[in-house]
């Protein structure tokens, strides 16, 4: 393959100009898009809003027109799997345009995977729709099993409702990943619950060390719970079994033996996962994170509403993924307890 020329978008391939694919300075393809459609939500996590937040006037986000051209411009350049977060991505007005629009990238063989991050709130509503529309598996995050502790944790979430979801999203056969943020003194003796009732239903179970994004009411260091005492913990009932199982995402896989389910683990902050990282991520502004744990960012709004051709978009796509870093360095700021990033989890999707 040969370059048409350092700057161009193009590369040629067999003779024929194809746009350039995503490789960053590190030689990792970028194949994978996590897209926040909003920053709203229904719920108000402890560990991701405060309960008065604020949220961005509607004229800045991208429309659901943009949206798709931006996704698709990704799609063009060798992007093969597309996971639709937010906030709350059911609760953006009109996602399903969105989701049926995206899936004829699904149809056409350019998309392997269309997927989403939800909290369940809205899946009886939409589990249907999903499906009709390519989605075959979703993440539901869900870190408790105990009504009052689920209002406690996501302020305003119905547990019932969400397992009426589940059950939903699950009777249409969508593949569900439970996601639960492992929080000091408030699930930390739920785990082996969550991993029998998540495996039982035939669901695997990804446990997430809480990270340091945003300003947020409590202390992140009184949330923080280290997944190595978890998962000593666990040994200790279980019989954990490493395997290679990847979604490539930074999740670490073990068999559990006694269930014969999957856990993963994600710990940004005591193991890097960065020397595989294959994603990129889009606020609902059209702000580009080439990394989840640095400030660096692309403004893709502007070239996207610069001109109507893809050609400005491209060049801004490509500019940012060469400056996409080795990896991150998430710390707690333990002397003013502060969080290393200002951002929420709730404006690059997490
Ligand atoms: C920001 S939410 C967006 C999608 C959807 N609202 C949901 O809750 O699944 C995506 C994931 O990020 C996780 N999350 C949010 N804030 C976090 C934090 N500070 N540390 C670790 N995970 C966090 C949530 O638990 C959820 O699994
Ligand atoms: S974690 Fe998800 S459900 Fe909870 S407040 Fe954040 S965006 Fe909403």
């Amino acid at each position: 393959m040969t370059l048409v020329n350092d700057t161009s978008a193009f590369e040629l391939d067999q003779g024929e100009p194809t746009l350039r694919k995503l490789v960053d300075p590190f030689r990792r393809a970028i194949t994978y898009l996590r897209v926040s459609v909003t920053d709203r939500c229904d719920f108000r996590c402890v560990y991701c809003m405060s309960e008065h937040m604020t949220f961005l006037p509607k004229a800045d986000l991208l429309t659901l027109e943009e949206l798709d051209r931006l996704c698709s411009a990704f799609v063009a350049k060798g992007v093969n799997k597309l996971r639709l977060t937010g906030g709350e991505p059911l609760v953006r007005r009109g996602i399903m345009t969105l989701v049926s629009s995206l899936s004829r990238h699904l149809a056409s063989g350019a998309l392997k995977e269309l997927t989403l991050t939800t909290n369940g709130s809205q899946l009886q509503k939409y589990a249907a729709e999903l499906k009709t529309n390519g989605v075959r598996r979703i993440n539901v995050s869900l870190d408790t099993l105990n009504a009052d502790k689920f209002r406690a944790v996501t302020r305003w979430g119905d547990l019932e409702n969400v397992m009426a979801g589940i059950d939903a999203a699950q009777a249409q056969g969508l593949s569900v990943k439970i996601n639960a943020v492992a929080l000091k003194g408030v699930n930390e003796d739920e785990i082996v619950d969550l991993i029998e009732w998540s495996h039982g239903r035939g669901m695997d179970l990804t446990v997430i060390e809480v990270m340091p994004l945003g300003d947020v009411d409590e202390s992140r260091l009184g949330q923080y719970l280290p997944l190595s005492i978890v998962r000593a913990r666990l040994a200790e009932r279980f019989t954990l079994e490493d395997i290679d199982y990847r979604t490539g995402g930074p999740a670490r896989y073990v068999h559990v033996k006694e269930t014969g389910g999957r856990l993963g683990f994600i710990t940004p902050l005591t193991h890097n996962f960065c020397e595989s990282c294959n994603r990129v991520r889009i606020t609902c502004t059209g702000t580009l994170y080439m990394c989840l744990g640095q400030n660096d960012a692309a403004d893709l709004r502007r070239p996207l509403r610069a001109s109507e051709s893809n050609e400005f978009l491209y060049s801004a796509i490509d500019e940012a993924i060469a400056r996409k870093p080795k990896g991150h360095d998430f710390v707690i700021d333990r002397r003013h307890m502060k969080p290393a990033l200002s951002r929420h989890m709730s404006m690059t999707g997490g």
